[in-house]
Protein backbone atom coordinates (compact mmCIF):
# COMPACT_ATOMS: atom_id res chain seq x y z
CA UNK A 1 0.00 0.00 0.00
CA UNK A 2 1.59 3.36 -1.09
CA UNK A 3 1.79 5.94 1.73
CA UNK A 4 1.06 9.14 -0.34
CA UNK A 5 -1.75 10.28 0.49
CA UNK A 6 -0.87 10.41 4.52
CA UNK A 7 1.83 13.20 3.72
CA UNK A 8 -0.37 15.66 2.30
CA UNK A 9 -1.11 18.08 4.63
CA UNK A 10 2.29 18.50 5.43
CA UNK A 11 5.35 17.74 3.75
CA UNK A 12 7.83 17.91 6.71
CA UNK A 13 7.93 15.12 8.87
CA UNK A 14 9.78 14.64 12.11
CA UNK A 15 11.83 11.38 12.59
CA UNK A 16 12.27 11.05 15.99
CA UNK A 17 14.08 9.18 18.24
CA UNK A 18 11.95 8.56 21.29
CA UNK A 19 14.23 7.42 25.06
CA UNK A 20 11.69 7.86 26.96
CA UNK A 21 8.60 6.82 26.93
CA UNK A 22 7.45 9.64 28.88
CA UNK A 23 7.89 12.66 26.55
CA UNK A 24 6.11 11.08 23.75
CA UNK A 25 2.72 12.99 24.26
CA UNK A 26 4.34 16.36 25.32
CA UNK A 27 6.69 15.81 22.50
CA UNK A 28 3.79 15.25 19.99
CA UNK A 29 1.59 18.06 20.95
CA UNK A 30 4.24 20.08 20.50
CA UNK A 31 4.86 19.19 17.03
CA UNK A 32 1.53 19.66 16.38
CA UNK A 33 0.64 23.04 17.71
CA UNK A 34 3.44 23.64 15.38
CA UNK A 35 1.71 22.54 12.55
CA UNK A 36 3.41 19.11 11.62
CA UNK A 37 0.42 16.82 10.51
CA UNK A 38 2.68 13.04 10.83
CA UNK A 39 5.72 11.57 13.16
CA UNK A 40 8.07 8.76 12.16
CA UNK A 41 8.95 7.59 15.55
CA UNK A 42 11.67 5.26 14.94
CA UNK A 43 12.05 1.87 15.87
CA UNK A 44 15.72 2.30 17.25
CA UNK A 45 14.92 2.61 21.34
CA UNK A 46 13.69 0.14 23.91
CA UNK A 47 10.30 2.17 24.18
CA UNK A 48 9.18 3.19 20.61
CA UNK A 49 6.02 1.11 20.29
CA UNK A 50 5.39 2.11 24.00
CA UNK A 51 6.01 5.55 22.56
CA UNK A 52 3.71 4.76 19.16
CA UNK A 53 0.66 3.57 21.12
CA UNK A 54 1.16 6.41 23.69
CA UNK A 55 0.74 9.03 20.99
CA UNK A 56 -2.08 6.96 18.51
CA UNK A 57 -4.06 7.07 21.47
CA UNK A 58 -3.92 10.00 23.61
CA UNK A 59 -2.67 12.80 20.28
CA UNK A 60 -5.00 10.77 17.57
CA UNK A 61 -4.65 14.50 15.67
CA UNK A 62 -1.37 13.55 14.79
CA UNK A 63 -0.79 10.91 12.16
CA UNK A 64 2.17 8.68 13.94
CA UNK A 65 4.07 5.86 12.10
CA UNK A 66 6.92 3.95 12.66
CA UNK A 67 9.82 4.23 10.98
CA UNK A 68 13.57 1.99 10.78
CA UNK A 69 11.43 -1.06 10.06
CA UNK A 70 13.86 -3.90 8.94
CA UNK A 71 12.12 -7.11 9.66
CA UNK A 72 8.36 -8.31 8.29
CA UNK A 73 7.02 -8.94 12.68
CA UNK A 74 7.19 -5.77 13.39
CA UNK A 75 4.53 -4.58 10.90
CA UNK A 76 2.09 -6.61 13.05
CA UNK A 77 3.55 -4.83 16.04
CA UNK A 78 3.37 -1.55 15.21
CA UNK A 79 -0.23 -2.40 13.52
CA UNK A 80 -0.89 -3.45 16.87
CA UNK A 81 0.23 0.14 18.84
CA UNK A 82 -2.04 2.16 16.61
CA UNK A 83 0.50 3.15 13.85
CA UNK A 84 -1.07 4.54 10.72
CA UNK A 85 1.95 3.72 8.43
CA UNK A 86 5.65 1.99 8.33
CA UNK A 87 9.09 4.01 6.97
CA UNK A 88 11.95 1.36 6.22
CA UNK A 89 15.32 2.68 5.56
CA UNK A 90 15.93 -0.33 2.75
CA UNK A 91 13.10 -3.16 1.02
CA UNK A 92 12.77 -6.90 1.08
CA UNK A 93 9.95 -8.85 -0.93
CA UNK A 94 9.56 -10.53 2.48
CA UNK A 95 9.13 -7.15 3.80
CA UNK A 96 7.12 -5.46 1.40
CA UNK A 97 4.87 -9.20 1.41
CA UNK A 98 4.23 -8.29 5.13
CA UNK A 99 3.36 -4.79 4.85
CA UNK A 100 1.04 -5.58 1.95
CA UNK A 101 -1.17 -8.95 3.50
CA UNK A 102 -1.77 -6.47 6.77
CA UNK A 103 -2.53 -3.17 4.58
CA UNK A 104 -0.20 -1.18 5.93
CA UNK A 105 0.90 2.19 4.28
CA UNK A 106 4.66 1.66 3.82
CA UNK A 107 7.35 4.30 2.66
CA UNK A 108 9.88 1.34 1.31
CA UNK A 109 13.53 2.80 1.53
CA UNK A 110 15.29 2.64 -2.09
CA UNK A 111 19.37 4.17 -3.08
CA UNK A 112 19.55 3.11 -6.13
CA UNK A 113 17.50 2.97 -9.90
CA UNK A 114 16.97 -0.34 -10.05
CA UNK A 115 15.68 -0.25 -6.30
CA UNK A 116 13.04 2.49 -7.51
CA UNK A 117 11.93 0.62 -10.60
CA UNK A 118 11.32 -2.74 -7.96
CA UNK A 119 9.69 -0.63 -5.41
CA UNK A 120 7.68 1.03 -8.48
CA UNK A 121 6.61 -2.62 -10.03
CA UNK A 122 4.86 -4.10 -6.31
CA UNK A 123 3.20 -0.35 -6.35
CA UNK A 124 5.30 1.50 -4.51
CA UNK A 125 5.28 5.24 -5.67
CA UNK A 126 6.41 7.39 -3.02
CA UNK A 127 10.16 5.88 -1.94
CA UNK A 128 11.90 7.05 1.39
CA UNK A 129 15.72 8.10 -0.39
CA UNK A 130 17.77 7.11 2.57
CA UNK A 131 20.67 8.09 3.56
CA UNK A 132 19.78 11.57 1.09
CA UNK A 133 22.83 13.47 1.90
CA UNK A 134 25.09 10.71 1.71
CA UNK A 135 23.41 9.59 -1.64
CA UNK A 136 24.12 12.89 -3.38
CA UNK A 137 21.11 14.60 -2.05
CA UNK A 138 19.14 17.03 -4.43
CA UNK A 139 21.51 16.69 -7.77
CA UNK A 140 21.14 12.74 -7.49
CA UNK A 141 17.24 13.19 -7.48
CA UNK A 142 17.29 15.83 -10.11
CA UNK A 143 19.29 12.70 -12.05
CA UNK A 144 17.09 9.48 -11.58
CA UNK A 145 13.82 11.56 -11.68
CA UNK A 146 14.87 12.07 -15.22
CA UNK A 147 14.22 8.47 -16.62
CA UNK A 148 11.69 7.99 -12.97
CA UNK A 149 9.71 10.64 -13.58
CA UNK A 150 5.97 8.55 -12.08
CA UNK A 151 8.16 7.94 -8.35
CA UNK A 152 8.42 10.73 -5.39
CA UNK A 153 10.70 10.82 -3.19
CA UNK A 154 10.61 11.22 0.62
CA UNK A 155 14.00 11.45 1.29
CA UNK A 156 15.44 11.48 4.75
CA UNK A 157 19.05 11.37 6.14
CA UNK A 158 21.29 14.43 7.08
CA UNK A 159 18.68 16.95 6.14
CA UNK A 160 18.78 19.80 7.93
CA UNK A 161 16.89 23.60 8.14
CA UNK A 162 19.40 25.09 5.46
CA UNK A 163 18.59 21.90 2.87
CA UNK A 164 14.74 21.60 3.53
CA UNK A 165 14.10 24.25 0.94
CA UNK A 166 16.63 22.74 -1.98
CA UNK A 167 14.81 19.52 -1.59
CA UNK A 168 11.16 20.46 -1.20
CA UNK A 169 11.44 22.56 -4.69
CA UNK A 170 12.00 19.53 -6.64
CA UNK A 171 8.97 18.28 -8.21
CA UNK A 172 10.17 14.33 -7.23
CA UNK A 173 9.71 15.77 -3.62
CA UNK A 174 6.33 14.84 -1.64
CA UNK A 175 7.66 15.55 1.30
CA UNK A 176 10.62 15.14 3.29
CA UNK A 177 11.87 13.89 6.94
CA UNK A 178 15.05 14.88 9.57
CA UNK A 179 15.53 14.79 12.79
CA UNK A 180 17.20 18.26 12.54
CA UNK A 181 14.25 20.20 14.89
CA UNK A 182 14.21 17.69 17.26
CA UNK A 183 17.48 17.64 18.46
CA UNK A 184 18.21 14.81 20.91
CA UNK A 185 19.60 17.48 23.51
CA UNK A 186 16.61 19.36 23.84
CA UNK A 187 14.42 16.37 23.55
CA UNK A 188 16.39 14.94 26.89
CA UNK A 189 16.30 18.33 28.48
CA UNK A 190 12.17 18.27 27.72
CA UNK A 191 12.88 21.62 26.03
CA UNK A 192 9.74 21.54 24.64
CA UNK A 193 9.19 25.26 23.69
CA UNK A 194 13.12 25.24 21.93
CA UNK A 195 11.35 22.34 20.19
CA UNK A 196 8.12 24.13 18.80
CA UNK A 197 10.61 27.04 17.96
CA UNK A 198 12.61 24.73 15.45
CA UNK A 199 9.61 22.81 14.41
CA UNK A 200 6.87 26.25 13.24
CA UNK A 201 10.39 26.98 11.75
CA UNK A 202 10.75 23.23 9.59
CA UNK A 203 6.89 23.55 8.93
CA UNK A 204 7.56 26.89 7.40
CA UNK A 205 9.94 26.08 4.79
CA UNK A 206 7.58 23.63 4.05
CA UNK A 207 4.91 25.79 3.45
CA UNK A 208 6.55 28.27 1.31
CA UNK A 209 7.43 25.48 -1.47
C1 LIG B 1 16.13 8.37 9.24
O1 LIG B 1 16.01 7.37 9.90
O2 LIG B 1 15.36 8.64 8.33
C2 LIG B 1 17.28 9.25 9.49
O3 LIG B 1 18.09 8.79 10.50
C3 LIG B 1 16.88 10.65 9.77
O4 LIG B 1 17.98 11.32 9.40
P1 LIG B 1 18.58 12.56 10.20
O5 LIG B 1 18.69 12.13 11.64
O6 LIG B 1 19.93 12.77 9.54
O7 LIG B 1 17.64 13.71 9.99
Amino acid sequence: MDASKLFSKSRIVPVVVIEEAAVAVDLAKTLRDAGVASIEVTLRTACALEAIELIASQVPDLIVGAGSIRRPEQISEIAARGASFAVSPGATELLIDEAISKQMPLVPGAATASEMIRLSERGYQLQKFFPAELLGGVPMLKAVSGPLPEIKFFPTGGITAALAKDYLSLACVSCIGGSWFVPAALLKARDFAGIRELAVEAVGIGEVQ
